[in-house]
């Protein structure tokens, strides 16, 4: 993948330290970490490297969060963790001695750690971040120090461009570009963005049968583990009314047919079947979003029973419509969803980066007035 280096992380270390120092032999780019050390203090992997790009000396310096669960590392009786600020402040400095004139570290620490060693008045140009928990995409500016962050979720590749060029240079870029990026001083020009790694985009061919292997023994773990009781964080519980409770879409055909014939159009009618096709179908971080009522009162815990409940349904909008059908009508059901706040629950950043909620409020369900009988 043409990289020069990589930080030792705690998802890293996951097999132990001996997996991982053999995997480091046949790398074809340095396991930077300069505060995983051994009993004698010693260093396990290399802490630095300086490479030269371009003319200009650029020092990679990792430093491991000291939250790391050791107990939970095989073969951890062998490493200890160094502080990590003490560390970053010595390696930091040794680079800058060794003629190093940009230095960036590689680092899970988190941002309220990231941000201390900026202010710490190190000379550390750029600090790239992983820890999960961030959610700045911007390159932020604390001391002398810019801090990054990779995005969450694995699903974009984050790519800094730290240009050196001059005022002139500067100027010389297009408007957008200059927009988007930040001038640093008299000569540096950072442009940071993510790239979405959409499914269109091709697969290594032989990579690309690796990973299907590991999602299929994955999926099949999956499957051994759910249980009958499962709740996800973060979605809300709906009410439900005595009397009341899903009836499913088949059930609306009768009064609402544009509704329904419009909905079945839709990718929500599919949606439990975008996760078959990648075998995800079993996976609890998944299922949530693209099924009814997973884990809400009258709906259904137990993902290896889905059956009506699959894909987002109208009752996943307008709520459960028992009693609405059984008093054909009478009963209301939720029109105006919270002005569309509900469409949020499900269609977040992280999932739906280009969710327009103006555009599709109005179109997802087809024009108003089809109101039957009126
Ligand atoms: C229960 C979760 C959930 C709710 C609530 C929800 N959606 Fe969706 N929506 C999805 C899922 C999942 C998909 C993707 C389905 C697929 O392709 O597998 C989707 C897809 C879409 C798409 C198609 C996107 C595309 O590019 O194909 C639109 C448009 C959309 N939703 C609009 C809305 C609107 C508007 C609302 C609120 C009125 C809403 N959704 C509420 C889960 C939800
Ligand atoms: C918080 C709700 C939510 C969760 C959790 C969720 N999705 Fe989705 N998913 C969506 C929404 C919303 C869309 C529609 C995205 C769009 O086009 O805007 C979608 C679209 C999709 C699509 C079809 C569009 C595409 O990207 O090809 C697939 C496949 C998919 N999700 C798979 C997954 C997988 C796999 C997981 C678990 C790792 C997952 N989803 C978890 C809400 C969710
Ligand atoms: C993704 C969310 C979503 C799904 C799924 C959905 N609807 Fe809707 N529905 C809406 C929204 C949003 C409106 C309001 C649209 C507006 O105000 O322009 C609406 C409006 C309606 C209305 C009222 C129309 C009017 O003239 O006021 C009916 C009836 C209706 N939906 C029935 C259904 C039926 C039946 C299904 C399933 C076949 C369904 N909906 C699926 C979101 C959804
Ligand atoms: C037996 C016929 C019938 C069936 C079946 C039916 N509806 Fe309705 N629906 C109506 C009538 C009639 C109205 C208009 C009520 C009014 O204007 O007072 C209505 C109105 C609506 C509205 C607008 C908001 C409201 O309550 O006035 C929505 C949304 C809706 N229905 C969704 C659904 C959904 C979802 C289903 C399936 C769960 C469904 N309907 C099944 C007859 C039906």
């Amino acid at each position: 993948m043409g990289c020069d280096a990589l930080n030792i992380g705690a998802y890293d270390l996951s097999l132990g330290v001996d997996y991982l120092r053999g995997k480091e032999k046949i790398a074809k780019f340095p396991f930077l970490s300069a505060n995983i050390l051994d009993k004698h203090g010693k260093p396990v992997f290399i802490p630095s490297i300086i490479k030269q790009i371009n003319g200009v000396k650029v020092g990679i310096f990792g430093i491991c969060s000291g939250k790391l669960k050791l107990d939970k590392i095989p073969g951890s009786n062998k490493i200890k963790i160094a502080n990590a600020l003490d560390k970053a402040e010595e390696v930091s400095l040794r680079l800058r001695q060794e003629g190093a004139d940009y230095i960036v570290l590689l680092t899970t620490l988190d941002i309220r750690q990231c941000r201390r060693l900026g202010q710490r008045d190190l000379p550390i140009d750029l600090i790239i971040g992983s820890s999960k928990r961030n959610r700045i995409s911007l390159p932020i500016l604390v001391g002398d120090t810019y801090i990054a962050h990779v995005e969450r979720g694995g699903k974009s590749v984050g790519r800094l461009d730290v240009s050196f060029l001059g005022p002139a240079g500067v100027e010389a870029l297009s408007p957008s570009v200059r927009f988007k990026g930040k001038s640093v001083g008299k000569s540096l020009f950072l442009l940071n963005h993510f790239h979405p790694l959409k499914l269109d985009i091709p697969d290594h061919p032989e990579i690309a049968p690796m990973v299907k292997k590991v999602e299929t023994s994955l999926s099949r773990l999956r499957q051994i583990k759910a249980t009958k009781s499962m709740t996800i964080a973060g979605v809300k519980k709906a009410e439900m009314v005595p009397g009341n409770s899903y009836i499913f879409a088949d059930a609306c055909s009768k009064c609402h047919p544009q509704q329904f014939k419009l909905w079945r159009k839709t990718s929500h009618a599919k949606a439990y079947n975008s996760l078959i096709k990648i075998d995800k179908h079993f996976d609890e971080e998944c299922i949530a979003c693209h099924v009814l009522g997973f884990s809400q009162p009258g709906g259904f815990t137990d993902i290896n029973q889905v059956g009506e409940f699959a894909n987002v349904q109208c009752e996943s909008c307008h709520g459960p419509g028992r009693l609405h059908v059984k008093t054909e009508g009478k009963t209301k059901l939720n029109r105006d969803l919270a002005k569309g706040q509900m469409c949020l629950q499900c269609h977040i950043e992280e999932r739906s980066p280009e969710f327009d909620l103006e555009t599709y409020f109005h179109n997802v369900c087809g024009p108003a007035a089809q109101i039957p009988g009126k």
